[in-house]
């Protein structure tokens, strides 16, 4: 078929469905670029829904929110969990009845104090970090909301907290576990935390889209590589029943079968 043969009205259609394809693909590309779900440090900036959920469903405690604004002072505020999820988790850990956590990265200690305020009397939510200096920005606000004397910190590498409490026989005793600290690790942590935790128990872990970067990952990014490894065994794995959330930077929910 010669161009001459193809009536004005066809051209005009191609060429817009040109225009659409051209536009749809750079739109597409622009749009792939952004596949992070905005992280919220309880303020929606940019995003004005968010915005929408966070003024309609927070409840933050007086002290977590001094914490929160205390923490944005700091240099490495980006590693805090967003504020949503933190308050979504806190209530998965009081419909479980929850006496017993891990929290598995603390830094300034927004989610231990936002479990410890889920958590019974008498319950323990074990705090592990490798620095002190972070934690000890978090521990007066622990503190004044009176729920310090829940929160067992530790500091050393977690791996060796969560195979002390292995050796002191408290496998099977815990409820909750968040999984939050160096990504190449997170699989040694989910295993550790599945045989602490007891049958129904919950292991929550951040960063599972790690800003979109799992969608495509790069061979020579150890962290990326890490989760996006951990997401398919997860998929996988028939010890656990699975979630895995868009809130935040990703959640993934796995219970204890
Ligand atoms: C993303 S932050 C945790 C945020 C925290 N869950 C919150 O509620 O805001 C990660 C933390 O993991 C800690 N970390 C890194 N490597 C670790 C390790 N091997 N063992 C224990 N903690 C570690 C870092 O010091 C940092 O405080
Ligand atoms: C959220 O609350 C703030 C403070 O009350 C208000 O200025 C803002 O318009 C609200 N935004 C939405 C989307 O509800």
């Amino acid at each position: 078929m010669t161009f001459r043969n193809i009536s004005k009205e066809a051209l005009a259609g191609s060429i817009t469905l040109g225009f659409i394809f051209v536009a749809g693909y750079f739109f597409g590309k622009k749009k792939s670029s952004r596949m992070s779900i905005s992280k919220s440090h309880c303020e929606g900036k940019d995003n004005p829904l968010l915005q929408y959920v966070l003024n309609h469903s927070m409840r933050e405690h007086p002290a977590l929110k001094e914490l929160r604004l205390r923490t944005m002072e700091h240099s490495w505020n980006i590693m805090m969990v967003a504020c949503e999820q933190s308050q979504f988790m806190a209530n998965m850990a009081k419909l479980i009845g929850a006496k017993k956590a891990l929290e598995i990265g603390v830094y300034t200690g927004y989610n231990t104090l936002s479990i410890a305020l889920a958590l019974p009397d008498d319950g323990v939510v074990v705090a592990c970090d490798i620095r002190e200096d972070y934690p000890n920005i978090g521990k007066p606000f622990w503190k004044e909301a009176g729920v310090e004397k829940k929160i067992d910190l530790r500091i050393q590498p977690a791996l060796k907290t969560l195979d002390d409490l292995l050796a002191a026989g408290e496998a099977g005793t815990f409820d909750f576990a968040f999984i939050d600290a160096d990504k190449v690790n997170y699989d040694n942590y989910f295993e550790k935390s599945l045989q602490l935790l007891r049958k129904g128990g919950i292991i929550a872990i951040d960063n599972v889209l790690w800003g979109g970067k799992v969608v495509n990952p790069s061979p020579d990014d150890a962290d990326t590589v890490a989760i996006d490894k951990l997401n398919k065994k997860l998929h996988r794995d028939i010890r656990i029943s699975l979630s895995m959330l868009t809130v935040g930077d990703g959640l993934t929910l796995a219970i204890k079968l």
